[in-house]
């Protein structure tokens, strides 16, 4: 078992607490708040049995395996590494840094300590993705030639939201884009080699939409849209020269009957001379995969055995650099500092 201390109890470390009440290999050992009351609050909700004032004092103590970061975007960095040095593995929020150079700084100081060090996407983690690459791997679709993604949500509270705040790192690419680079890059299975990047700034100065492609050293180019104020379908598509497989709920998948459709033969071209009525839609195999426990659960277990049984990390290092260096070329090319 992995006993997890949890660094700070905001929204996502709800959804977190309540996966790893699913989980079996990780049980809550302790959270930490900044204000004792929201430490308490916390734990009574989710049966934690240490609640703790101050990030620090959970780091200090020697029943907590493992921490489970997620504070904003700018706190990572300080927060992981003070973590891997006295002793813990860590589970951190995505994006891992504020920039590229702050996720090699925390890797440095994970190879340091001895201590693993895995960037929380925990779609990666998911059955669903593995179903998904394997297909791609086995030819389902011939060459993969595109990948299309998007990951928006409409937000109304503006104030005292962390993805707003360009002084904690927000922004649509820093919280939502960053999912659809790495599912490229898994699906091309390398890093993207180049970038261009078109987006929306808002008032608060992050960038509340954006879009942009990626090309790859294969030849494969990939698309997305990712968006704070815009509703959108929050798709991926992974499309190659015999079909294309159509995934509608990729960043979430839901713990029974997550699916993913294969489509082997595309439409009829829309310029023949016989499609003068709305093209057939293509043959669709439907695949069906079920995790059996919450995604949180499903990313708990899989961080467990990086730490447990010495697996291969859902999200490598490599990965997470290669993300982290594409998120900082395309916030660059929209004007933002990082
Ligand atoms: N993987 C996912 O599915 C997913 C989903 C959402 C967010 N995230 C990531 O998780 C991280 C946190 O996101 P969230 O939605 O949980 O944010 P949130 O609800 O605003 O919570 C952030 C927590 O950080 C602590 N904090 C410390 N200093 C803060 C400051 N100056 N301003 C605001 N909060 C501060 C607070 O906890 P205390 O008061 O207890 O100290 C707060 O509750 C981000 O990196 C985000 O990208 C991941």
């Amino acid at each position: 078992m992995l006993n997890f201390g949890i660094i700070g109890t905001g929204n996502i470390a709800r959804q977190f607490a309540f996966g790893v009440s699913q989980s079996s290999r990780c049980r809550l050992a302790g959270v930490a708040s900044r204000t004792a009351e929201s430490a308490a609050g916390f734990a009574a909700s989710y049966k934690i049995p240490v609640a703790l004032a101050g990030y620090d004092a959970l780091l200090a103590r020697a029943d907590i395996d493992a921490v489970y970061i997620s504070l904003p975007n700018t706190m990572h960095h300080e927060w992981t590494i003070k973590a891997l040095r006295a002793g813990k593995h860590v589970l951190c929020e995505k994006p891992l840094g504020a920039n590229a150079r702050e996720a090699a700084e925390m890797f440095a100081a994970a190879r340091e300590s001895r201590r693993v060090l895995v960037e929380a996407f925990m779609y990666r983690a998911h059955p669903l993705t593995h179903a998904v690459v394997a297909a791609v791997r086995s030819g389902a679709i011939g060459q993969v030639k595109l990948i299309r993604s998007s990951f928006c949500y409409c937000s109304r509270k503006i104030d005292g939201n962390i993805r707003f705040a360009p002084e904690l790192a927000g922004g649509s690419l820093m919280d939502i884009g960053c999912y659809c680079i790495s599912f490229s890059h898994l699906i091309a299975g390398e890093a993207p080699c180049s970038c261009q990047a078109a987006g929306h700034l808002h008032p608060s100065g992050v960038d509340d939409v954006a879009t942009a492609t990626l090309a790859f050293p294969s030849g494969i180019v990939a698309s997305f849209t990712c968006g704070m104020t815009v509703h959108a379908d929050n798709s991926a598509y992974v499309c190659g020269d015999e079909g294309y497989i159509e995934i509608p709920v990729p960043w979430k998948p839901p713990a029974q009957d997550a699916v993913f459709h294969i489509c082997r033969n595309t439409p009829p071209r829309q310029d023949a001379p016989q499609a003068a009525t709305a093209p057939a839609a293509p043959p669709r195999e439907t695949r069906t995969v079920s995790a059996g426990k919450d995604l949180y659960a499903v990313e708990a277990d899989a961080f467990a055995a990086v730490v447990l049984d010495g697996a291969a990390s859902f999200m490598p290092e490599d990965h997470t650099m290669a993300t982290m260096r594409t998120l900082d070329e395309l916030r660059l090319q929209l004007g933002i500092r990082v």
